[in-house]
């Protein structure tokens, strides 16, 4: 999934640093969960894992990946629609999602607010989805919550259908990289016919947790092996950036505003998109938490300088820097520039 700061792409890197830094354990708290890329990669090396992020759009997502260990069955539901699709489609997931595809197309929230069609008055019409798959999307995504208030779904079965359809709208959104702008021509990924796709999902013989609050109010109850930190690094706040995502998640009618269409986010702000108050915020997590192992992910770009985190962090114990080139997110390459096509990220070790 395209999201600023999924550590995907470095997921192996980090965990060959860990293993060389002699870091291990059984429990693993992923603070700031984003895509849940870390959390899963954890859940499969058969960590005990929670994870926590304040967007809900993560939380569907950390709901699917790591809270989820088990193949979804929709025992309820299989059975109509199975009659309905005349198919032998191999899982249970498959069934229900080939299902949703052939839904016919709603006007919707998503429709009226997001598609050129439905915001046709507006002085600059919304070209974030074309009218067509606005309008599967709204389809999909009432359907969902049906089948859930008739109690249908079970609550991973329902989670796992909102992470399907999260994952997928990125592949289909007119933008380039985050939902606080959409194109001004149309990507050619955008004019593709939606289609909501399977996620893969993870399992382990662990029970895993998350969490859908600021995660600063868990500090006193955390008591892990492993703290895992990978906070904003600039003053970008997320809630704004990933907005679409976050309204179809919850979908929820809220007030909009502006060009974009923007939700409200006054309970999303983060303190790490503030210097001094990352700083301060930092240390009450050092200070605050249980852990064998505090590992900060943080970009050397980022608005914490590395001699203020090690002066903060070498407070609790002692403090190694592990550097790992990373490639710089897409929406802020410079192509011209091949150099700053790459950024270092410095994983800050903490033993206690
Ligand atoms: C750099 S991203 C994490 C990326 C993640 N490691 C991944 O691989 O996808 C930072 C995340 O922290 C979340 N966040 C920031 N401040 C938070 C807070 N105080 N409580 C909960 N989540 C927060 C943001 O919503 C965002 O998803």
């Amino acid at each position: 999934m395209r999201f600023i700061g999924n550590k995907e792409s470095l997921l192996d890197k980090i965990y060959l640093a860990l293993e060389q830094k002699n870091v291990s354990g059984k429990t693993f708290f992923d603070f700031f969960s984003g895509t849940a890329s870390v959390a899963k990669f954890f859940k499969r090396k058969g960590y005990s894992v929670t994870s926590c992020d304040f967007l809900y759009l993560s939380y569907c997502l950390q709901r699917a990946y790591i809270v989820n260990n088990s193949e979804p069955k929709f025992a309820q539901i299989i059975p109509e629609i199975a009659k309905a699709e005349k198919v032998l489609l191999e899982s249970p997931l498959d069934i229900v999602l080939a299902y949703l595809n052939k839904l016919e197309p709603v006007s919707g929230f998503i429709y009226n607010n997001y598609s050129v069609g439905g915001t046709k008055d507006l002085k600059i019409p919304r070209m974030y989805l074309s009218d067509a798959n606005a309008q599967k999307i709204d389809a999909i995504r009432i359907q969902i919550e049906k089948w859930k208030s008739k109690n249908l779904l079970t609550d991973d079965e329902y989670y796992i259908l909102l992470a399907c359809l999260i994952e997928s709208v990125g592949l289909f959104a007119n933008i380039s990289g985050v939902y606080a702008a959409f194109n001004k021509k149309w990507d050619p990924r955008a004019l593709k016919p939606f289609i909501i796709k399977p996620i893969d999902l993870v399992f382990n013989k662990s029970k895993n947790m998350a969490f859908n609050v600021d995660s600063l109010t868990l500090l006193e109850n955390i008591n892990t092996d492993i703290l895992y930190l990978d906070p904003p690094y600039n003053a970008r706040q997320y809630a704004p950036n990933y907005h679409l995502l976050e309204t179809i998640a919850k979908y929820d009618n809220p007030v909009i505003h502006g060009i974009t269409g923007i939700r409200g986010y006054e309970h999303q702000k983060s303190s790490f998109c503030n210097k001094k108050t990352a700083l301060q915020d930092l240390d009450r997590i050092a200070s605050s938490a249980k852990y064998k192992y505090l590992i900060l992910s943080y970009s050397s770009e980022g608005i914490m300088s590395e001699k203020d985190i090690k002066s903060v962090l070498s407070k609790y114990g002692n403090v190694e820097v592990v550097r790992l080139k990373y490639p710089r997110y897409n929406s802020h390459i410079n192509k011209k520039n091949t150099k700053k096509q790459y950024v270092s990220e410095l994983l800050y070790i903490l033993k206690t």
